[in-house]
C-alpha cells in the first residue's frame, strides 16, 4: 500500500482568473482533496506578464497566445501543487478537455466551464512539466512536504 517515493509525482493546477471571480475556488480545489490527493502547495497570486509568458512559452506561435496572456493576467489566480501516484494523468482527468462542450460531464471543465478561452483550470501535462511549472510558480520554502494523520488507507 505504501507508494515509493519515485512512483509519488507532482502536478501543478491553478484556478485561473475567470475560476477565481465566479467563486469557484473552494469547488476545484474540494475535487482534488476527494480525490485522495495531497497538498503541497497553496496560494493567492497575481501573475505578472513575464510569468505567464514563460509559462505559456510552448504556446507562443499560436494565434490565441495574446488572448492567453491577457487572461491569465487579468486578475489572482490560486496556485497550487498536488502530489501523489499518478497524480499528472489522474487531474487532467479530473479537468476533462481544453475544449468545456468537449469535456464530460463530471469534470470540473465540463460541469464549470463553457469557452476554450474560459476554462476555469490549468493542470500540468507531463510529470516533467509538473516539476517545471511547479519550480517556476513557486519558490523554495513555500511548498509543505506533510505526512497527513490519517493517511495509511491513502498512501
Ligand atoms: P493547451 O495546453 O492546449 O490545453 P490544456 O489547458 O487543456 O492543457 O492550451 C492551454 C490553454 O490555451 C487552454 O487551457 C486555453 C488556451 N487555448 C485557447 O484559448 N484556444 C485554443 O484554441 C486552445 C487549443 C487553447
Amino acid at each position: 500500500l505504501v507508494a515509493s517515493l519515485e512512483q509519488v509525482e507532482q502536478t501543478y493546477i491553478m484556478v485561473k482568473p475567470d475560476g477565481v471571480q465566479r467563486g469557484l475556488v473552494g469547488e476545484i480545489i474540494s475535487r482534488f482533496e476527494r480525490k485522495g490527493f495531497k497538498l503541497t502547495g497553496l496560494k493567492l497570486f497575481q501573475c505578472p506578464k513575464e510569468l505567464a509568458e514563460e509559462h505559456c512559452k510552448d504556446l507562443k506561435t499560436k494565434s490565441f497566445y495574446p488572448t492567453l496572456i491577457d487572461y491569465i493576467t487579468s486578475g489572482p489566480v490560486v496556485c497550487m501543487v498536488w502530489e501523489g501516484v499518478g497524480v499528472v494523468a489522474s487531474a487532467r482527468k479530473l479537468i476533462g478537455s481544453t475544449n468545456p462542450l468537449q469535456a464530460e460531464p463530471g469534470t470540473i471543465r465540463g460541469d464549470l466551464a463553457v469557452q476554450t478561452g474560459r476554462n476555469v483550470v490549468h493542470g500540468s501535462d507531463s510529470p516533467e512539466n509538473g516539476k517545471r511549472e511547479t519550480a517556476l510558480w513557486f519558490k523554495e520554502g513555500e511548498l509543505c512536504e506533510w505526512t497527513p494523520a490519517q493517511a495509511p488507507w491513502l498512501m
